[in-house]
């Protein structure tokens, strides 16, 4: 076997995975209340930022020309209610960036469609006493995901977990002429404590609770499976696992079952938990290659990252072997 190793030349030609730069999705944040060029350090994700919506459409601008793709947008408001109303809001902070966005890069514009980031009680849906009310919230998510479409949004991506919102958006999204909108469904999202730094990040923590009576059991995969075959029946053209690295037996199994375009997220307590390591000299930066090509080798064909932008400078060699 050792022949098949014996230099980098061998190795490289025989070296089984790649990692595309195509593969990489970038996770861009815009806060509503910052002005113009201002942006803020996140202090649980090392080297990523709240932008402005200016900066942040620079800094896409700025990823694409080294060979990004696509981002995807979640949006800071300004206010929040019960509702999650400003999530629809047309001169949302969201909807200006993907029009911008739209207007000015080639990129593939996608959209996080959910209600925690505006909601003033952090929860996905629409809230009675302590329960999170499925079927009210469908028609907040479809008016969400169609105000995401207006402004010119490629792939709408559904975050929230309610049962029935694949369906409700699709046909939302056709009654309003957008039959050529996507919908990226988070189909296998589980009840992670890795997405600590994000809820810090974007201010959506729960006032109360948690999310696990929507959010799947970490200890899951047959219903995993269950989640994606509904989403695809309901109209889903692609699905998402989240996490990525402790579910790359989830990424491989949706794969080979479904052979459909399967995305994972590499999500923030992921990202954090890699930087920490290769802060503290623990690590080093080939840890964040090896993340990536074995979510890549389980079968993901789309990475959302936040080491995107470091992979695109080169600082990663991802042709190593
Ligand atoms: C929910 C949402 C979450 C993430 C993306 N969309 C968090 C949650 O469910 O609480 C997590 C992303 C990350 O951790 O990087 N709208």
């Amino acid at each position: 076997m050792r022949r098949l190793r014996k230099n980098s030349q061998i190795r490289r030609i025989l070296q089984e995975t790649v990692l595309n730069p195509e593969d990489l999705i970038y996770p861009l944040y815009i806060k509503e209340e910052l002005e113009d060029g201002q942006k803020e350090h996140i202090d649980t994700m090392p080297g990523q930022f709240r932008y402005s919506l200016a900066d942040a459409v620079q800094e896409a601008k700025n990823l694409e020309e080294i060979g990004l793709s696509s981002v995807i947008l979640f949006g800071l408001p300004r206010n929040k209610d019960e509702k999650g109303s400003s999530a629809y809001d047309k001169e949302g902070v969201v909807q200006k960036a993907v029009a911008r966005l739209k207007a000015e890069t080639d990129l593939v514009v996608i959209t996080d469609v959910c209600m925690c980031q505006y909601t003033s009680h952090g929860h996905c849906g629409i809230v009675d006493g302590d329960q999170i009310l499925n079927d009210e919230t469908l028609s907040h998510l479809s008016k969400i995901a169609l105000s995401h479409a207006e402004a010119g949004a490629d792939i709408v991506a559904p975050s929230d977990m309610m049962d029935g919102r694949v369906d409700a958006i699709r046909r939302t999204l056709d009654e309003n002429g957008f039959y050529d909108t996507l919908i990226m469904s988070y189909a296998a999202k589980y009840a992670s404590s890795f997405y600590a730094p994000f809820r810090d990040a974007v201010c959506s923590a729960p006032s109360f609770g948690d999310r696990k009576t929507h959010q799947m059991s970490p200890a899951n995969i047959n219903e995993a499976l269950r989640e994606v075959d509904l989403d695809l029946k309901e109209g889903a053209d692609m699905v998402m696992v989240k996490p990525a690295l402790p579910y790359l037996d989830v990424i491989k199994e949706v794969k080979n079952e479904f052979k459909i375009p399967t995305a994972a997220y590499q999500v923030s307590g992921e990202y954090s938990m890699l930087m920490a390591g290769i802060e503290a000299g623990y690590l080093t930066d080939e840890s964040i290659w090896e993340s990536l090509i074995s979510i890549k080798r389980a079968g993901a064909d789309l990475i959302i990252s936040y080491f995107a932008p470091k992979v695109l400078k080169n600082e990663i060699d991802i042709k190593k072997c």
